[in-house]
């Protein structure tokens, strides 16, 4: 009996003790509530791995800092589990760490597991060997795909569980996701990707979590699953059920890049707008996807063709450095929203259309009102009289009015700095000015020119299949046998691989005959090219290289990779046109390059293959490189550019910087014309740039990837390129611009660095943009020069007020400031 009574007293202190801290996260249809407080949550997206766990902190911190109160990430299920049931959480794929980051921190967090995650990652999370499970069917009621969907699944919630980390065991996760976006392809599922849909929501509540689960972009969500919204714009959004409030999960802020796209840019005004309809329409928690893109490492980008830079153009950029202005201008409209938490939650809601676009909305409780003034006319400025007040509202913007009465911000007047990068050579000492190399050949002997490989069947296989994405290369060879009389070889011949997309090498008779891939898109492509074939035995060697595994659509996953049937030889002999099909021929395949089965990217590579220090090769496909570096002084990032080369694989010390592709120019037609309007709604061509230059010229080297004295890059280059420019250069705030209104409080900032220099200042109407501001007729009476030289150089940040007071009289009916400091 006593056994029982301290087993009993035992169990209810741990209980006591478990829940002491919990936090209880429910919601009703206005918001999430958190122990009990209505909340307007501000979110931003971090992926763990595309950045590393030294980088954690400073990208929070910074997250924290732009006014964000939440960090969603998801999870990655085939970077997790490579090989099935053998997982992998070390480095960045530290979940745990980066969740504690997060807590340690003070924010929330949201983790959406997926595990289908799209995302722009290989394969879109799924990890290749689940597409290889016989019978496996994926993303609708299939036991074997949603055995391994729930296994994966509970093994994450269990890990996050032991580790106390849902808010409900007072950890910082406040909801989980389970799928992403089915919603937006299920038609072709048809009544399996219904029942499917059922399942997930009952078994993603069977795991008790005790946070809330959504679905985003799954308009018949089961209850109760909160449907969210994705996309560049989320006010018309409504979910499926009353008690679900306004959430939005993804707000691209920017885009993707593809090989041979342009640059995404989505402009702050346009981002900040975007934010401000939401909130103003009954929104209560957005998220920024990205708030930091990052780079994706090794093989885990997605696409076809997704770059290894995944910048997004977020308000951190791949570095983690702020993109300014961006990350500044949506800091003070974060600022606004939280301090509107309570009558946004609470008032009652009245809209006023007032025409031509334009509206109000007041939220009043008894205690306080707070007032939105939005113009989403595309072109014409418009004065809103609200409260006897004329308020200037320009096209497309939004007004904040927290007291409905004075304006403290409009999404379309930045008065954050703009900051722009520059890239610095790399000073270290004793570094040259040029690197210094060795090569040597990629070993295609046993390949391209003795057609040997370790599995042969009749038929061309999917990639998927063969190589079970343990590496992007696949050989696929065949020989064909020719009488001297055959057409094949007494006329003129042309091979002819009908490809998925990626990219194809060929070979024939160990002669390199020409290369292919998608132009401009993830098309299917058909590659042709003349052959000489020989009397008697002739080897076709073809080498498929994948470049990220298709992410997105309807049955992505069944997308057959690599080469595909037919590959024919054709003749022709007059008019005469004889193809013959080897389709079914016996193939031999192997898979991976001979040079990374030999682990030459190590630095201490363990192989006696010898590199050769004589007459660097320029132009020459197949080729290993290696060099030595110091790591540039300080602590600001490291790139590594790397125009010059083709296209292949780097790795620094041994970690994969991921692919590179320097050769491939961004298509010259991609930029539009008409300069950059942040008015309209905003799509991801729109204000692209960079047409016709490299679409990824430079390679980010995280900080921990390098050590004191030593250290090496390797290069496989695929295509042929020239090494000899290749530099490792940091990327820091070369200038920082400011250009805002009398009465505006604004800061100058170096980000770690004194500011050396004040090159232009106007206190009047000065014109132009950072970079190229004039002075105008209207001018101070003071010298803004010398007075912000007083006030700023050699700080590393300053902050005032523009005034008369400070920067003298000026006769101009509007008064701004623009100064360009360089840091
Ligand atoms: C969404 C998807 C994200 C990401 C985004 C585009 O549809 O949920 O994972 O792929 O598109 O960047």
């Amino acid at each position: 009996m006593e056994f029982f009574k301290s087993f009993f007293a035992a169990i209810i202190i741990s209980f006591f003790l478990f829940h002491a801290n919990a936090t209880n996260v429910t919601h009703d249809g206005r918001s999430l509530i958190i122990d009990g407080v209505h909340r307007v949550l501000i979110s931003g997206s971090i992926h763990y791995p595309r950045s590393t766990a030294q980088m954690w902190p400073d990208l929070i911190r910074k997250a924290k800092e732009g006014g964000l109160d939440t960090i969603e990430t998801y999870v990655f299920w085939n970077a997790h589990e490579p090989i099935r049931r053998q997982y992998d959480f070390s480095g960045n794929l530290d979940l745990i760490r980066f969740i504690k980051t997060i807590q340690d921190e003070g924010l929330y967090a949201v983790l959406r597991i997926g595990p289908y995650v799209c995302a722009e990652w290989n394969y879109g999370g799924f990890p290749v060997w689940l597409h290889n499970l016989p019978g496996v069917s994926f993303r609708t009621k299939n036991d074997v795909f949603m055995n391994e969907m729930q296994n994966f699944t509970t093994l994450i919630v269990d890990m996050i569980k032991n580790e106390n980390l849902f808010a409900s065991q007072g950890g910082p996760i406040i909801l989980a996701q389970i799928e992403n976006e089915f919603g937006n392809v299920m038609g072709p599922y048809g009544a399996g990707g219904k029942e499917y849909i059922q399942w997930c929501s009952n078994m993603a509540e069977s795991l008790g979590v005790g946070v809330p689960w959504i679905m985003c972009q799954q308009q018949d969500a089961p209850k109760p699953m909160i449907n969210t919204c994705n996309g560049f714009y989320c006010d018309e959004f409504k979910p499926n059920n009353p008690s679900s409030p306004k959430m939005w999960t993804e707000n691209w802020t920017g885009w993707f890049k593809s090989w041979g796209g342009a640059d995404p840019y989505r402009t702050a005004e346009d981002l900040a707008y975007s934010v401000a309809r939401f909130y103003q329409k009954g929104g209560t928690f957005q998220n920024y996807y990205m708030y930091h893109g990052g780079t994706n490492f090794g093989r885990t980008s997605g696409g076809p063709y997704i770059t290894t830079t995944y910048d997004y153009n977020a308000p951190l950029d791949e570095y983690g450095n702020p993109n300014q202005p961006k990350w500044g201008h949506l800091k003070q409209l974060h600022d606004v929203l939280h301090s509107m938490e309570y009558t946004l939650t609470h008032g009652d809601v009245t809209n006023t259309d007032l025409g031509n676009s334009v509206s109000t909305t007041v939220y009043s409780t008894k205690e306080k009102s707070s007032c939105f003034l939005s113009n989403a006319h595309n072109q014409t400025d418009a004065v809103v009289k609200f409260g006897g007040i004329d308020y200037y509202v320009p096209a497309w913007s939004v007004s904040i009015l927290p007291d409905c009465k004075d304006e403290a911000y409009n999404t379309a007047k930045v008065y954050a700095q703009t900051s722009v990068l520059v890239k610095k050579p790399n000073k270290a000492e004793d570094e040259p000015n040029s690197l210094e190399w060795v090569w040597r050949p990629e070993n295609i002997e046993r390949t391209a020119v003795q057609g040997k490989g370790d599995h042969h069947a009749n038929r061309i296989i999917d990639q998927k299949a063969m190589a079970n994405d343990a590496s992007d290369y696949l050989w696929y060879m065949t020989r064909v046998e020719l009488p001297k009389d055959d057409p094949l070889v007494t006329g003129k011949a042309t091979l002819r691989v009908t490809d998925s997309g990626h990219v194809l090498h060929a070979y024939v008779n160990g002669e390199y005959i020409g290369s292919q891939w998608a132009q401009y898109g993830s098309q299917k492509y058909v590659f042709e090219k003349e052959v000489k074939l020989n009397p008697g035995k002739n080897l076709i060697s073809l080498l498929s290289a994948t470049v990220g595994l298709q992410n997105y659509g309807p049955m992505f996953d069944l997308n057959v990779t690599g080469v595909l049937s037919p590959v024919e030889l054709v003749a022709h002999k007059g008019n005469e046109k004889v193809v013959k099909d080897l389709s079914s021929h016996k193939w031999s395949y192997k898979v991976g390059l001979d040079g990374v089965a030999n682990k030459l990217y190590e630095t201490d590579c363990p192989s006696k293959l010898k590199w050769s220090a004589d007459s660097i090769p320029v132009d020459r496909n197949m080729t290993w490189y290696k060099t030595t570096f110091k790591a540039p002084l300080g602590n600001a990032p490291v790139v590594v550019d790397l125009l010059g080369l083709g296209k292949g694989h780097a790795w620094v010390n041994g970690h994969s910087l991921g692919r590179y592709w320097p050769s491939y120019i961004a298509d010259e037609h991609a930029c539009q014309t008409v300069a950059c309007d942040y008015r309209g709604a905003y799509s991801d061509k729109k204000c692209v740039s960079k047409c016709g230059e490299p679409t990824q010229r430079w390679y980010h080297v995280p900080r921990s990837f390098l050590k004191d004295g030593e250290n090496t890059l390797v290069l496989f280059e695929e295509f042929g390129g020239n090494p000899s420019g290749v530099q490792f250069q940091t990327v820091e705030i070369g200038t920082a611009c400011v250009n805002a209104h009398e009465g505006k409080k604004v800061e100058l900032s170096c980000h770690n660095r004194p500011i050396s220099r004040i090159n232009f200042a106007s206190f009047g109407d000065p014109q132009g943009v950072c970079g190229s501001f004039k002075k105008t007729e209207c001018e101070s009476t003071e010298d803004a020069v010398s007075i912000l030289e007083k006030e700023c150089v050699g700080k590393e940040s300053c902050s005032f007020e523009i005034s008369e007071d400070k920067f003298g009289k000026a006769y101009c009916a509007i008064k701004r400031l623009a100064v360009e400091a360089v840091c």
